[in-house]
């Protein structure tokens, strides 16, 4: 046989050997040494070398190391296929020197810790948690906070509306009335939840956000308290070195009114951070609350607004955009 008919018998042989590729390791390393072995089938086409002339010997070898290259590298990669299914059982194949997969966290949404935050500062001083309706009729986003139709007060606020009186609530407030009509007084709630507004969405506004709103109804419950608590609040929630002010204000639902502004060191200004008053008695008289024994206080908050004054966020569609490098900063 010449050289290049051995070559060829070894090609045929080593065919059908992949063909019927054993699956039990131990098969495999007899396989790889009969190909690759001291006494292997390769190492015999090597010693035929030791015959050919002189002038063919270099062509010769090179053939047989090329073919040698070839089939090895077929063979490694159907070895290794073998290998990798029985990964589970196959204890060598085991490295446990090789770097494990990372693992990304995931995360809690700025807007969910500052939710938490805010609930849990309430709750210790005795509110209790409730929730309402986002899809609203306009007697209770509207008419029963005293908010008439036409009342210029409905223009500070932008309305989706679903159909004819019926809107996609512009505040939390609703859940105000909502309560009073199911409950007797005394009450105390925080009502965290969604609300909508049909306004252009830039850097300060979205056409969703959130908001809380807070009320205490009970006797003798005075602008004093109101003040009592929200102080508290700001102090836990921004700092005990936290500076902030109330500021005269009106909304159609409480009498009187005022906002809270918080001193803001870096932008060297006063920030509002939330509406708030003594609930107005015409709210009362329509939840069928008497007025003249029962007073109440309230007060709303936007959840983007606390999360973007505690932390210096600018942009508030940046909660909306599910960014993980913004999300990843929380
Ligand atoms: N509902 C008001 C708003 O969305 C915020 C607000 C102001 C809520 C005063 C209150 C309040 O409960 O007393 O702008």
């Amino acid at each position: 046989m010449t050289i290049n008919e051995s070559i060829a018998s070894v090609r045929k042989s080593f065919r059908a050997d992949l063909d019927s590729f054993p699956s039990d390791q131990r098969e495999i390393e007899l396989l790889r040494s009969k190909y690759f072995g001291r006494k292997g089938l390769f190492a015999g086409l090597y010693k035929k070398l030791a015959v050919v002339s002189n002038k063919e010997k270099p062509k010769s070898g090179q053939a047989i190391n090329a073919f040698k290259i070839e089939l090895q590298s077929e063979f490694e990669e159907k070895a290794s296929l073998i290998s990798g299914d029985n990964k589970d059982t196959d204890e060598q194949s085991l490295d446990l020197s090789l770097p494990g997969f990372p693992i990304t966290n995931g995360s809690i949404h700025p807007l969910q810790q500052t939710l938490d935050e805010i609930k849990n500062i309430f709750k210790s001083v005795g509110f209790k948690v409730a929730y309402g309706p986002e899809i609203e009729d306009d007697y209770h986003n509207f008419e029963a906070l005293n908010i008439p139709k036409h009342h210029p007060a409905r223009d500070m606020q932008d309305t989706f509306f679903v159909e004819n009186d019926v809107v996609l609530r512009t505040h939390t407030s609703n859940v105000q009335i909502h309560l009073m009509e199911e409950q007797e007084p005394p009450l105390r709630y925080i009502v965290p939840g969604r609300v909508y507004r049909n306004e252009a969405v830039s850097y300060k506004s979205y056409c969703l956000f959130h908001q809380i709103e807070g009320l205490y109804v009970d006797k003798n419950v005075s602008m004093a308290d109101l003040k009592g608590i929200l102080n508290y609040f700001v102090k836990r929630f921004f700092g005990e070195g936290t500076t902030m002010r109330f500021r005269p204000s009106f909304f159609p639902f409480t009498e009187p009114s005022a906002e809270v502004d918080i001193w803001d060191d870096k932008r060297g200004k006063w920030m509002e951070i939330l509406g708030c008053g003594m609930v107005d008695p015409n709210v009362f008289d329509n939840v069928g609350y008497d007025s003249s024994i029962w007073h109440g206080y309230a007060f709303g908050m936007g959840i983007e607004r606390m999360t973007m004054l505690k932390y210096g966020i600018d942009d508030i569609r940046l909660f909306y955009q599910n960014d993980v490098r913004f999300l990843e900063q929380f």
